[in-house]
């Protein structure tokens, strides 16, 4: 997906795109190597993620490839300048839904930094590009996430089983299914 630059854009940095109070969400770049290591380090951080802990190198390796891929962003913490989390954003194949997931430094945690990039994000996907329908999959156990889409207002759909590998769970795993439309008139006339 192509986005426009828009009002949204309030620097001239070419890569930042959306400013909300305390953050940033840009494109990657090969500089955020180190501060994606801390996230993708973490055992605990990446736990719920299709994917085992990064090493420091896989790490930097993966902020470099994520600087040529348009489904990635960094949300850097305007004061610091620290990019404290990762959003991927992503469309779902023969429809118009996107599907958005989320991981953050774990430093960061309980501060509402997820809840406002994802709001911001939100926002900026519904009023300044052609997406009308967002959804995100949470593994049930993955409390933190669930109540983040909650919080946000995102409609539980439904649960499903996805026999797919999520690494520390050897049973199949349930997950939910949330999604936020952007002009749902009335379910008839949905
Ligand atoms: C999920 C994640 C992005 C949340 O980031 P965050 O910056 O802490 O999010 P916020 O601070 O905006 O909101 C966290 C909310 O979860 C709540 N919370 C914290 N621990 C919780 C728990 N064990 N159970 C339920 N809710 C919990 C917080 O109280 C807060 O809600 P509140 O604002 O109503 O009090 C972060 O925990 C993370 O990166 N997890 C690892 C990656 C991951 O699991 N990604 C999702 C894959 S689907």
């Amino acid at each position: 997906m192509k986005f426009a630059r828009s009002s949204h854009c309030m620097s001239n940095i070419d890569n930042i795109i959306i400013r909300s109070p305390r953050l940033l969400v840009r494109r990657f770049t090969s500089a955020d190597g180190n501060d994606f290591a801390e996230i993708l380090t973490d055992s605990e951080t990446v736990f719920y993620e299709p994917y085992e802990v990064f090493t420091q190198e896989q790490a930097i390796a993966e902020a470099e490839k994520f600087s040529h891929d348009e489904r990635f962003f960094a949300v850097e913490h305007q004061e610091t300048g620290k990019m404290i989390g990762k959003l991927y954003f992503s469309n779902q194949s023969f429809s118009n839904t996107y599907e958005i997931g989320y991981t953050f430094n774990r430093q960061y945690w309980n501060q509402g930094y997820a809840s406002e990039a994802v709001r911001a994000f939100l926002q900026y996907a519904f009023t300044e590009t052609q997406v009308t329908r967002i959804c995100a999959i949470a593994n049930v156990k993955n409390k933190r996430s669930c109540h983040l889409l909650e919080k946000l207002e995102f409609q539980k759909e439904g649960v499903f089983l996805e026999n797919v590998c999520q690494l520390h769970f050897s049973e199949r795993i349930i997950f939910c299914y949330y999604s936020m439309v952007k002009n749902c008139l009335s379910v008839s006339s949905c």
